[in-house]
């Protein structure tokens, strides 16, 4: 795949380093459950979990919530959940975590599956904002960067489940995914 390099992964670790505190500063005194939609959260929170300050760790839960929408690059417009998580979510404070906003339709379609269960408060952290292309208005509590309508690679997000594993986070230049 041909891929031209956006944020580079130094960049990338600082800025979670920088939300993880004001996550930790946030929750100071509030037990925390963070609940990461998959696939293209999961690198995102891991490296968030890492990054908090070790006394805020024992009060910080995760778990994830499974997604489908996307077929190959296109959103098809409808998400379901495919993985509930595992953790009951009454009476948590919740941190929905996701790799990148685009349309919103995917984590508006997660807020309200997770304000059904009754927790005690949602609140929401991406790495990536396209607010260009947002057409469900989302209120973000923690974003990492905010981006052109490009669509990117790397750092746990995929075009048709390739490129994840990339450190950088890059910009896909051609949609055909078998280079
Ligand atoms: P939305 O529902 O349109 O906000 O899209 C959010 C979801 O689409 C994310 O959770 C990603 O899985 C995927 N997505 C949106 N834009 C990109 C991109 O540029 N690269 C990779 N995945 C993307
Ligand atoms: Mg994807």
């Amino acid at each position: 795949m041909n891929v031209t390099p956006l944020i580079e992964s130094a960049a990338i670790a600082n800025r979670v380093k920088e939300l993880a505190a004001e996550i930790a500063a946030d929750y100071a005194d509030t037990p925390l459950l963070m609940v990461g939609i998959l696939t293209g959260a999961a690198q995102f929170m891991m490296d968030l979990l890492s990054a908090l300050p070790e006394a805020a760790s024992n009060r910080v839960d995760y778990d994830f919530i499974g997604v489908a929408s996307y077929a190959g690059l296109e959103s098809t417009g409808q998400v379901s959940i495919t993985l509930e998580t595992t953790v009951d979510l009454h009476d948590r404070h919740v941190l929905v975590v996701d790799g990148i906003v685009d349309s919103g339709l995917t984590l508006q379609r997660v807020l309200e599956h997770v304000g059904d269960q009754s927790p005690l408060s949602v609140k929401t952290c991406v790495l990536l904002d396209k607010p260009s292309r947002r057409q469900h208005t989302i209120g973000l509590d923690y974003a990492g960067f905010e981006i052109e309508d490009a669509f990117v690679v790397g750092y746990g997000l995929d075009a048709d489940q390739r490129g994840r594993s990339l450190r950088y986070i890059g910009v896909l230049e051609d949609s055909t995914t078998d280079g």
